[in-house]
């Protein structure tokens, strides 16, 4: 207990975040970083910038909603203080991805409905899921559906956004990079407090599993949309210019692999981990029909 309260403490996360991997960042970047002119200067490319981006504030409000409402759910000290470092972390995910978007030549005014003319409607599904349990106060299901399934899913997309952004534009890739630390941490907790709550309640398992069992049916429709529409990796139209010495994602060169074939490559890294994960808090990966 000593060791989950000092791994988790208010402390601790000082001493990494702000005072380690955040220090001396500007919104998540370096303080002369700024986005790269090839992508300014051409409307296609920044357009599918700023649909990404939009997902990424999508979600991580969503993570912000569950993280804040879990504070007040937990049964525990302990948790109550670490969810109360990961609201903070969440809050800044979304300020650093809506400042990317203003970055990308969207106005303040405009904020909102550009978020609503981008929003894939299968993430917005996806997000009530987790909400309506984070709304009945249900610890062990938010949990789950938060810092394994949704963390779970972003942390992979944002290290192949990493992956697609890291020669391309390393403005971007030091933004997410420090995000996915966090997410790391926000990763870390769920596995180590809810294993735990799952042997204790095990009747909890069947509704805990169907949630995630809906939450992975609307990820699967999320992925499928956004790789519709030519490419949700960060970096692939740059990429296609740089041709074979492309950057590559799970064995794929990004700049020539299929929309067919990114999507399968994430889908295929996220469900893996999932299985894995909750392989860990006693729980079998329950797969969409
Ligand atoms: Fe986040
Ligand atoms: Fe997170």
């Amino acid at each position: 207990m000593v060791d989950f309260l000092s791994n988790y403490s208010i402390q601790k996360w000082l001493e990494s975040c702000p005072q380690g991997y955040l220090q001396d960042t500007v919104y998540g970047h370096g303080p002369d970083q700024v986005e790269p002119q090839e992508l300014l200067a051409n409307d296609d490319y920044r357009e599918q910038q700023i649909r990404t981006t939009v997902q990424l504030i999508a979600g991580e409000r969503c993570a912000l909603a569950a993280s804040s409402g879990l504070v007040n759910a937990a049964p525990d000290q302990a948790s109550k203080t670490f969810l109360a470092t990961q609201t903070l972390d969440e809050g800044r995910h979304v300020e650093i991805f809506t400042r990317r978007l203003f970055d990308l030549g969207v106005k303040p005014d405009d904020l909102e409905s550009t978020i609503k003319t981008y929003i894939n409607p299968h993430l917005g599904k996806f997000a009530e899921v987790l909400l309506e349990k984070i709304d009945k106060k249900d610890f062990v299901a938010g949990v789950v559906g938060q810092n394994i399934v949704l963390e779970g899913m972003a942390f992979s997309v944002f290290e192949m956004l990493h992956a697609g952004a890291e020669a391309s534009n390393p403005k971007f890739a030091r933004t997410l990079s420090g995000t996915i630390a966090d997410e790391r941490r926000h990763v870390g907790f769920g596995e180590n407090r809810i294993g735990e709550l799952i042997r204790r309640y095990p009747d909890k398992k069947p509704e805990v599993q169907r949630m995630q069992r809906d939450m992975t049916k609307h990820m699967l429709a999320t992925f499928h949309e956004a790789f519709s529409h030519n490419g949700a990796g960060a970096g692939r139209t740059s990429a296609a210019q740089n041709g074979a010495s492309g950057p590559t994602y799970q064995g794929l060169n990004m700049a020539e692999a299929s929309n067919e074939e990114m999507e399968g490559a994430l889908s295929a890294t996220v469900l893996k981990e999932f299985k894995t994960r909750l392989g860990r808090i006693g729980l079998e990966y329950q797969s969409p029909a």
